[in-house]
């Protein structure tokens, strides 16, 4: 049986005694669907596993998402389609320069996220493998937005209930002065709409649905949305709902972007940082067809 160790006052469970380069049973799968329904994040360690099986195991969970590829046509990926590669890495496994476009893209990983939620489908779960990490820095947050929605005013909760928000790169890659964007990768990234807030079908409980994604939302003035949006993200990310994950070689951490948000940290990008991620779709999108337009 695995074992589950709660690390965080609100959240965060590590797993033990378990192999991820082996086929799950299904009472295993079992008990860590509810180990992620209760904690939001699952942490592994000692899992040395390789692309095959970092999918295998991600497949317990859902269908995997493709990545998003070549915005550019020239364009040579590193790792296979249904593998994000979070590393500073090119093809040939050389460290990036620092004025590369894929670099200064990923530096948006560093602002508070959800994975894939510029996604009409955004992800459910996203599970991260560390291959090389550099010697200091290049931690992994995570913040738990079910206690950031418990602890929201009543005033407030009753504000954003049923807010529709509009996601895109566009925005968060703005947000950071990235807008290097082709006429043909503008109309690729149309913002698409996301719930504000969502129950949780493992837990039943309500959570905040940001990420640096979102840039309008329907029905307001973009000024007012933004600042709202801002204000939200500071109050959801104060300390006391912030895990820092500091990463081993080894480790694989899986997460729940319905209920966190989670970003990546500095760390000196002459060093190498390789981290491989699959991604479970959600399977369906948080606004409905009708509701979309
Ligand atoms: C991700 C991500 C953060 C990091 O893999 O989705 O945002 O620390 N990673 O690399
Ligand atoms: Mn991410």
């Amino acid at each position: 049986m695995i074992t589950v160790q709660q690390l965080h006052p609100l959240f965060m469970g590590e797993i033990g005694n378990i192999d991820l380069r082996q086929p799950l049973d299904k009472d295993t799968v079992d008990a860590l669907s509810d180990g992620i329904n209760k904690h939001a994040v699952l942490v592994f360690h000692d899992q040395f596993i390789d692309d095959e099986q970092q999918q295998q195991f991600s497949r317990n969970f859902g269908d995997l998402e493709t990545t998003v590829r070549a915005y550019r046509r020239d364009f040579v990926p590193r790792l296979d389609v249904h593998m994000a590669d979070i590393s500073n890495l090119d093809e040939n496994n050389r460290v990036l320069p620092a004025n590369d476009r894929r670099r200064l893209n990923a530096l948006g990983n560093r602002l508070w996220h959800s994975d894939s939620s510029f996604k009409r489908v955004p992800a459910r779960f996203s599970l991260l493998s560390a291959r090389t990490i550099p010697a200091e820095g290049g931690e992994t947050q995570f913040a738990d937005m079910r206690a950031a929605w418990d602890a929201m005013p009543d005033k407030m909760k009753a504000r954003v209930e049923g807010m529709i928000c509009e996601h895109t790169q566009l925005y968060s890659r703005g947000k950071i002065g990235f807008t290097d964007w082709s006429e043909e990768e503008r109309v690729k990234m149309a913002p698409v709409p996301q719930l504000m807030v969502r129950t949780h079908p493992g837990s039943g409980r309500k959570s905040i649905f940001l990420s640096s994604h979102a840039g309008r939302i329907r029905g307001m003035e973009e000024p007012e949305a933004r600042m709202l949006l801002l204000d939200l993200t500071e109050f959801a990310t104060q300390p006391q709902f912030v895990y820092t994950h500091v990463w081993k070689v080894g480790d694989l951490v899986m997460w729940d972007n319905r209920c966190t948000m989670h970003r990546a940290r500095e760390y000196d990008e002459t060093q190498v940082r390789d981290l491989h991620r699959t991604t479970v779709s959600d399977g369906r999108p948080t606004v409905p067809e009708e509701l979309a337009a």
